[in-house]
């Protein structure tokens, strides 16, 4: 049984890719999340902005399986933006997958320079970004689907100058 579908308390470490395996499992991941759940791209969600973008994961279980992932990538000045956040379905509003990894993305930006983190979310999920710090500057049609661009409240976000190493998250916040 994949870890993505135990019912078992659910322990991830979120951390920058750093290796083949846990790439294509981000890769194989937003496949499965914009293109077969969610439809919003033809077989492959992949653009431009992977080619310098970094790719962040949540990981678990033995053989790191990868149950969620975020990229972020730098657009001049001190803007930074974050997409692609994808949770495994089974391992949503679990053990604050999708908070870590946002924490993460702002966080490791921070660490690069970033003065303005910002976002495209999906209308669904403004108010999870608005619990979390974010401000919705207006509204934008992408993709066919409506969406928010949103900021990140940099005061709620510490650099983390380890991505590499990066956290664990899990359901009782440790
Ligand atoms: C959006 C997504 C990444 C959230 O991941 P997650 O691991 O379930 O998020 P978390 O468990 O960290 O949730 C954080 C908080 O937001 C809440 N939340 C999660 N999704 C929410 C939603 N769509 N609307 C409102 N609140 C939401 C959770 O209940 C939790 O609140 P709590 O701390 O009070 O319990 C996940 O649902 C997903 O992958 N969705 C499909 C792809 C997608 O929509 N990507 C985002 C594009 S902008």
């Amino acid at each position: 049984m994949s870890l993505a579908t135990s019912t078992a308390q659910l322990t991830a470490r979120i951390k920058l890719a750093t290796t083949v395996a846990q790439r294509d499992g981000a890769r194989q991941l937003r496949k499965q999340v914009f293109c077969g759940e969610q439809g919003l791209f033809n077989g492959d969600d992949r653009d431009q902005i992977d080619t310098t973008a970094l790719t962040l994961v949540a990981i678990a279980g033995p053989d790191g399986e990868v149950i969620g992932t975020v990229r972020i990538h730098h657009a001049g000045d001190d803007i930074w933006w974050g997409s692609r956040l994808a949770v495994a379905c089974s391992a949503r509003r679990q053990a604050a997958v999708g908070s870590g990894l946002i924490k993460l993305a702002v966080g490791a930006a921070q660490a690069l320079g970033c003065r303005t983190f910002l976002a495209h979310v999906q209308q669904q999920n403004v108010p999870m970004f608005e619990q979390l710090h974010w401000d919705p500057l207006h509204d934008v049609v992408m993709h066919g689907r409506p969406h928010s661009l949103m900021r990140a409240d940099l005061s709620f976000y510490p650099p983390i100058h380890d991505a590499d190493i990066g956290f664990t998250c899990s359901r009782d916040g440790a």
